[in-house]
């Protein structure tokens, strides 16, 4: 054969795509970049189109997915799939142990331990080393054909080959699991939310709805995985006698097996396994519900044999059930340190992730109604390791005629501030920054801290010490603490209390752009204090601002702008305010600085499209130096768009809004002339 002859390219091209898919997606090390991948795909693509011919069972080509089947077909397994009986305590691994031990009359048993993962058990039929079918576990007994889709999975490979890369004739049926990870489950669920569809519950049910798709062209981009846990039928090689020898031999022929697996010896062997994969748990990309636990030699699983439809060599050792339905009582508010308000469901209480729960988050306002969370539901509560435990979703079926709906208080259930949320974003806020209890400390250390009042030594500690001691409320009370009521808190000497009152006292004379800061208002940092302070010169002229002058000064947007006009619409801040300078808290104020007129001062430009000569952000500093404000996007307001080339809906929408439009020689003229 000729070496350019297109069957030998095909079979290179073949050999070569199913060494980076076994690289890639079993052994997490790929050696090319993808789109070099991606064009031997379309070169092998490309030949076998040419060449229908030389298609063949095992060609790469094929996991992309074939037409779609009006249903699956029946396939009986030729020997039983079976299930595992469960262990949920200590106790229970303890007693599996003896019976083993008392069975097989010996001191001591050799297990192999290994995951229990959390997908959906399949048979994967090879004929003469090559791919030919597949099933899913249906009844045990007979199951459904879904072979196209399990070809698209990539790191089942379409021909088992030996560790040096010569194909293998043997036959073998190999059990294992289908999953999806949890990186592609979340992203799978993103695009299924953004093309307005149903998300999938968890990664079980995502990767059982992706492999029963009738079109295998759709389970081709849910990103499925696969690991093997067992041998079915085997002809045509001798298994080595251990189950643990078995799973490196399938690793060998190039079948995904977890690498989180050992031989132990003896119960505590089992234990500590449990224990040690329990910790790693949360790492692992991928989601497990315990460990499994076999006897290891396989002669001695034999003779254990089989009770009903689980074996007795075997059993699972499940971690506490990390999901559990009871009833949803009531939603309180939470406020926390920053001001934010949670919903917190209170439940009935429930053992769920092997703790008893009463409350679960329930995250926001926008959770709840995408959730469609009522007060009296049933529900389901998930707790996974340490994580806060919340409510997963709930069950419809169950759902009362009186359930009633959520209604997010317009005033902080703490202090009675009221509450603002900032354009796009979820959470609601309270926007008693300087008087809310639930904000105190953490508006205390802010106040304190050395950018802004510059309070030495009035740390975590102290400020914890005086709120829990109800000596200071609001930073207002700092200023009226004397030495007897500091001589209450436990640990502070006379010496301590003096430096403390020492540097309140210091503290009472400040900057206005210090004082802006102290505030702790949300989004206005050190700089925009500063800034803020240069350009109005006082702090009566700040609290008297509209969103608009606000906006007048530079880097002040409309997020900055809104939360400070929330901050001071709020009654109790401007008492707290009125208290510091009858306190005696006191800044110079000036004449604000003269608003700088530049020659582009006022106008607004959007940018859009590629500008040939100059980056997008270098015309925004240009523009910036000669006063002008630049916009992401095209509203009444703006004055100019400059539109680069392929220029697309922002360009629409200035025509649409009949705004002067500029190309990129009319904004270099333009710029060239100041
Ligand atoms: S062995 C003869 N090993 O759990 C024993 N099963 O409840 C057959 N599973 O349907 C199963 N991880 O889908 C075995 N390491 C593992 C497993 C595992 C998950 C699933 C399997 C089976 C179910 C049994």
């Amino acid at each position: 054969m000729p070496l350019f002859a297109p069957q030998h390219r095909i079979q290179q091209l073949r050999a070569e795509i199913e060494q980076h898919n076994h690289r890639y997606y079993v052994l997490d090390d790929p050696s090319i970049p993808d789109a070099e991948y991606d064009k031997l795909f379309r070169e092998l693509q490309n030949l076998e189109a040419g060449h229908p011919e030389l298609l063949t069972e095992d060609t790469p080509t094929r996991r992309v997915g074939a037409v779609p089947l009006k249903s699956f077909a029946e396939l009986t397994h030729r020997t039983p799939m079976l299930s595992l009986n469960n262990a949920f305590s200590e106790e229970e691994v303890r007693a599996f142990d003896s019976r083993i031990r008392e069975s097989l009359g010996v001191e001591t048993v050799e297990y192999a331990a290994e995951l229990k993962f959390d997908g959906l058990a399949i048979n994967l039929i090879y004929r003469n080393g090559l791919f030919v079918q597949g099933a899913t576990r249906g009844d045990g007994n007979i199951g459904e054909d879904v072979s196209e889709n399990l070809r698209t999975i990539h790191s089942i490979p379409l021909r088992l080959r030996d560790h040096c890369g010569a194909d293998l004739t043997l036959d073998v049926e190999v059990r294992g699991e289908v999953l999806m990870f949890t990186r592609d489950f979340d992203k799978l669920n993103a695009q299924q939310r953004d093309a307005g569809d149903k998300e999938f519950v968890n990664p079980r049910n995502a990767a059982a709805g992706s492999l029963r798709q009738l079109d295998s062209r759709i389970t081709a981009t849910r990103h499925l995985s696969f690991f093997a846990y067992g041998i079915g039928l085997c002809d045509g090689v001798t298994l080595p006698g251990q189950h643990s020898s078995q799973m490196a031999q399938l690793s060998q022929w190039g079948i995904p097996v977890a690498v989180q697996r050992c031989v132990v010896t003896g119960v505590d062997g089992l234990l500590a396994f449990y224990r040690e994969i329990g910790e790693q748990r949360k790492t692992l990309p991928f989601a497990i519900d315990g460990v499994v636990y076999k006897v290891n030699d396989i002669g001695l699983q034999a003779q254990l044999g089989f009770v009903s439809r689980a074996p007795r060599f075997a059993i699972a050792h499940k971690f506490p059930a990390e999901e559990a339905m009871t009833t949803l009582l009531a939603i309180d508010v939470q406020v926390g340190r920053t001001g934010a308000l949670t919903p917190v469901a209170r439940l009935s209480p429930v053992f769920v992730g092997g703790v008893t729960v009463t409350n679960a988050t329930l995250h926001n306002e926008d959770e709840i109604r995408r959730k469609d969370v009522r007060i009296g539901d049933t529900v389901v509560v998930r707790r996974a390791g340490d994580v806060i435990p919340e409510v997963a979703r709930v069950v419809m079926a169950h759902r009362q005629p009186d359930a009633s709906e959520f209604v997010m208080p317009t005033v902080c259930p703490v202090c009675g501030s009221h509450v603002a949320r900032e354009a796009d974003a979820s959470a609601w806020r309270c926007t008693g920054g300087l008087y809310c209890p639930a904000q105190r400390k953490q508006a205390l250390l802010h106040f304190a801290g050395r950018r802004a009042m510059n309070i030495d030594g009035l740390g975590d500690k102290l400020v914890e010490q005086l709120v829990d001691a109800d000596l200071v409320r609001t930073p207002a009370d700092l200023y009226q603490l004397g030495m007897t009521a500091l001589g209450r808190l436990a640990r502070m000497g006379e010496k301590s209390a003096r430096n403390l009152l020492d540097a309140i006292e210091n503290s009472r004379r400040t900057t206005l752009a210090r004082f802006i800061f102290a505030l702790g208002i949300r989004n206005v940092g050190e700089t925009t204090a500063k800034d803020l302070a240069r350009n109005f010169g006082s702090l009566d002229n700040l609290i008297a601002a509209d969103t608009v002058r606000l906006q007048a000064v530079p880097d002040v947007g409309p997020v900055v702008a809104e939360s400070m006009i929330e901050f001071f619409a709020e009654v109790h801040n401007l008492d707290v305010i009125r208290q510091l300078r009858v306190g005696g808290v006191s800044w110079d104020e000036f004449e604000p600085e003269p608003e700088q007129i530049l020659p582009l001062s006022g106008k607004i430009f959007v940018l859009t499209g590629v500008l040939g000569t100059l980056s997008r952000q270098e015309a925004k500093e240009k523009l910036e130096v000669l006063g002008a404000k630049v916009s992401g996007s095209v509203s009444k307001k703006t004055d100019y768009v400059v539109a680069g080339i392929d220029s697309g809906s922002k360009l629409d929408k200035a025509r649409e809004l009949n705004i002067s439009i500029m190309d990129e020689n009319e904004f270099l003229f333009l710029i060239k002339g100041f």
